[in-house]
């Protein structure tokens, strides 16, 4: 874990990802899905859907992403979320769920947000809650037919529900 510890946000920013970053973001994505973190993806699917995926920069570099999938019916998933190693535990992934949160308070409540993963803490920290996977069929019947682990898949799901007015 990085001895920087919160980060500092004026060294940090967060902005829409742009079609020229998918070679980075295929990298880290990469990297985690060799130790079987995250589902891997293609570029021509990460240039496709790079109008979901959020960036964040220390020092004008590139320290990780995030995505959120709309699902339709008022039903988002944040997923791909991964910051390079050398950075975690310094406020990077948490900055960056955040700022998903802040704006689906604003533009999209009342709705629900939720996320596979190993890191169920990470996400609980955040207000987060877990759930049962069999919550969320679309995502059973999209990713998870694709995955190596399919029917035994071990992550945990979390979820919240955002209310109207928050
Ligand atoms: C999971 C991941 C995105 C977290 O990113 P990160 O930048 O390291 O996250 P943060 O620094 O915000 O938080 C990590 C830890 O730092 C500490 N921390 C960070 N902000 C904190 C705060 N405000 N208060 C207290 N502790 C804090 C905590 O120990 C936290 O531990 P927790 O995860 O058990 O809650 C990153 O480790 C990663 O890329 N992992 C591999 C891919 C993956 O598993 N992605 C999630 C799939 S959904």
């Amino acid at each position: 874990m990085s001895t920087e510890f919160p980060v500092d946000v004026k060294t940090v920013t967060v902005r829409k990802a742009v079609v020229s970053d998918v070679d980075d973001i295929h990298t880290i994505l990469q990297e985690y899905a060799a130790s079987g973190l995250l589902l891997p993806r293609t570029k021509e699917d990460l240039a496709m859907r790079i109008g979901n995926f959020r960036i964040c920069e220390k020092d004008g570099r590139f320290a990780g992403c995030a995505a959120l999938r709309d699902y339709g019916d008022s039903l988002f998933e944040v997923r791909s979320l991964a910051v390079k190693k050398e950075l975690a535990g310094c406020g990077i992934g948490s900055l960056m769920v955040s700022g998903i949160l802040d704006m689906l308070k604003k533009e999209k409540c009342p709705c629900r947000v939720f996320a596979l993963t190993y890191r169920a803490p990470f996400f609980c920290r955040l207000g987060f809650r877990i759930v049962e996977k069999e919550l969320f069929p679309q995502k059973i019947w999209s990713d998870c037919s694709i995955c190596p682990k399919a029917a035994n898949c071990d992550e945990t799901a979390v979820h919240m529900e955002i209310p109207a007015g928050v």
